[in-house]
């Protein structure tokens, strides 16, 4: 088994940068089916996710070029099927934006139920409304979700979303692009990455208006063309590093950022004593003194977002005083607050609220990583504990993170991989 073997207790002192956004990344990619003619895709992180959907394209019949380490052209063009493998569509909940897709490719879609991190009720509802809405039949029969448009094309329509998804958001804008008519997506999520995928479908030849909104109109063309796109940075991932230097101390320049989408995660850094400075592309992270109390609730964008809500949680233990955090988007997110007890976190949960009493320091022990962000949290904890931590279930955070190991190496971390005896078999459900 592989493992994070951390001597924590150093501040973090450098540089690190970003990589491109793993949940633009999810969607663009799935979103190439619909493009007739090579896409070339700029700012690719490298990470298990986005592994697992290129080698779905390349099934589906797909040509993926690798021109570089973060790019890669991919031409659709010969795809015919719209049958996605179930081996691999089961590993990532990304998986339903190929539904999506393939509707909105071929008019027809029989794509594996989605898997993804466990924290809880993780419903499609609303990416089914969507697709009912715009005239596809979808059943669920032995795993797969079937779905065909009554007339061979998505209709565009009106959908009102009933909770704030960005999953379902961004899967109805894919399955809208090549629609015929205007389709109106109202309620929508503004994350920045549903911007994201609106620029790239845009500069395909879509006709996308009000991404970042919580409307968004999506007039059907009858083509999609190719051409490049440069996916955005991390917004989760810089985040991670910035509350990585809040919890070790330090002073780390977190470069290839876009500023403003940090600035929740930010304000509440800077509320906790932290010291955060903002350049173009930039920012710089700063943490001497002692850490200080605060509440945080998650939100869609642009509130705080669930995808930080175990690595500031790690903070908040290390504060000064009683900090109140709560769960906004997620009913079951709280799984690795058991893990951080293991290194002397003093937490209460209570459905979605966790009362946390801060502690002057953890102490390393081994630990597990539960889900992709909650083994980032196991890692900012080693990084700041007293002794040596071990994090196992590393497969979880390489589904998000691209070279964590690297990164923090070079800004002074004693990180490294170790391999030990296997103690039990682990499934990959990433
Ligand atoms: N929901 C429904 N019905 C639906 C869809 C969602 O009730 O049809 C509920 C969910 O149960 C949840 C809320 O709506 O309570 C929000 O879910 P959303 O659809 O926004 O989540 P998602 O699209 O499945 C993406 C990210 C998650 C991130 C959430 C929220 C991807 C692949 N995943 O999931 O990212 O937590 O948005 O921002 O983009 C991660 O990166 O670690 C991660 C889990």
């Amino acid at each position: 088994m592989t493992k994070y073997l951390i001597r924590g207790g150093k501040p973090l002192h450098g540089t690190i940068e970003i990589s491109g956004a793993k949940n633009a990344a999810v969607a663009i990619l799935p979103a190439a089916l619909l493009v007739d003619g090579v896409c070339r895709i700029e700012n690719i992180p490298q990470i298990s996710d986005v592994t697992l959907i290129l080698k779905i394209l390349q099934e589906l019949g797909a040509n993926v070029r690798t021109i570089n380490r973060t790019t890669v052209e991919i031409d659709c063009s010969r795809v015919s099927g719209h049958l996605v493998p179930d081996e691999l569509a089961r590993k990532i909940r990304a998986s339903y934006y190929l539904i999506g897709a393939l509707l909105g490719r071929f008019g027809s879609a029989d794509v594996p139920m989605p898997g993804g991190c466990d924290f809880g009720t993780r419903p499609i509802d609303q990416h089914i409304k969507g697709f009912v809405a715009m005239g596809a039949d979808v059943n669920v029969t032995n795993g797969y979700i079937r779905s065909k448009a009554k007339n061979g094309r998505m209709q565009g329509t009106s959908v009102y979303l009933d909770v704030v998804s960005v999953g379902a958001t961004m899967n109805i804008m894919i399955a809208a692009a090549l629609a015929d008519g205007m389709t109106v997506i109202e309620n929508a999520a503004r994350e920045p990455h549903i911007v994201d995928l609106a620029n790239f479908l845009n500069s395909m030849g879509a006709n996308i208006m009000g991404a970042g909104t919580d409307v968004i109109k999506v007039r059907g063309v009858d083509r999609l063309a190719g051409g490049a796109y440069s996916i955005i940075p991390d917004q989760i991932e810089a985040g991670t590093y910035m509350t990585a230097v809040a919890a070790a101390g330090g002073e780390v320049r977190i470069n290839n950022v876009i500023p403003k989408h940090l600035e929740c995660i930010s304000a509440k850094l800077i509320e906790m004593g932290v010291e955060v400075e903002e350049e173009d592309d930039a920012v710089i992270v700063r943490r001497s003194g002692a850490l200080s109390r605060t509440n945080v609730k998650t939100m869609p964008y642009p509130g705080f977002p669930t995808d930080m809500q175990p690595q500031i949680g790690t903070v908040l233990c290390l504060a000064q005083g009683t900090s109140v955090l709560t769960e906004g988007v997620w009913d079951n997110r709280f799984r690795y607050i058991g893990e951080l007890r293991r290194l002397g976190a003093q937490v209460q949960v209570d459905g979605k609220v966790a009362i946390i009493e801060g502690v002057t320091h953890f102490t390393g022990a081994p630990v597990k990583a539960c889900d992709l962000r909650a083994g980032a949290a196991m890692v900012i904890a080693g990084l700041a504990a007293r002794g040596t931590t071990e994090v196992s279930n590393i497969h979880y955070i390489e589904r998000g993170y691209e070279d964590l190991v690297g990164k923090l190496t070079g800004v002074g971390a004693d990180i490294r991989m170790i391999e030990t005896p296997d103690e039990e078999a682990k499934p990959n459900v990433g």
